[in-house]
């Protein structure tokens, strides 16, 4: 077997087993809900100033983003990046900012998206939302407690 079959070979097994397979999610579909999600999160009077903040490109923000919920639901391995770096780089981002993301996530979702494949979608960002979540604050307790160490023993 060629390098090409192989890699072929892998994809195809990988697309078999992937969670929005069989909840008949594609390409398309993730381009649907993550254009839509975004366009409305860019009007959202708390979320949007956020973005606005940190996406220069939205066209390149876009592209990356249907390249992580493939890799998440479609398991193409298409997503190069770091999202616990990218939240923990945009000291903006507050703990309750969430909740607010998840809902408006669940809204597009039964809006765009067939039941089953909602549903999946829903799932994934709840359990990726929360490690990220917990992340964030872990990783800012630790900062602060840093800075309190500094403060309390200078030199
Ligand atoms: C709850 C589930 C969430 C998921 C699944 C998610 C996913 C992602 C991913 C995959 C990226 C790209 C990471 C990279 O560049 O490597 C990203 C970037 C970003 N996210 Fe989230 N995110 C979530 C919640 C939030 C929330 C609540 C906010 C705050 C309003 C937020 C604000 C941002 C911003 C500003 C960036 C761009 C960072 C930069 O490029 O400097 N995200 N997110």
């Amino acid at each position: 077997m060629t390098d090409a079959e192989d890699l072929a070979a892998r994809t195809a097994r990988r697309a078999q087993i992937a969670p929005g397979t069989a909840a008949g999610v594609d390409e398309a579909m993730i381009a649907r809900q993550v254009h839509t999600f975004y366009a409305r999160v860019r009007e959202h009077p708390r979320l949007g100033p956020v973005f606005a903040a940190h996406v220069e490109d939205w066209d390149t923000h876009l592209a990356k983003l249907c390249d992580f919920w493939s890799s998440v639901v479609l398991m193409t391995g298409r997503f190069k990046g770091s999202p616990m770096a990218a939240h923990a780089g945009a000291a903006d981002i507050q703990s309750s900012d969430f909740a607010v993301w998840l809902e408006l996530w669940r809204q597009v979702a039964r809006e765009v998206c067939p039941p089953a494949a909602a549903d999946l979608f829903i799932a994934k960002a709840e359990m990726i939302g929360e490690s990220l979540r917990q992340g964030l604050e872990m990783l800012r307790a630790a900062g602060s407690q840093r800075a309190r160490r500094t403060l309390s023993f200078p030199g």
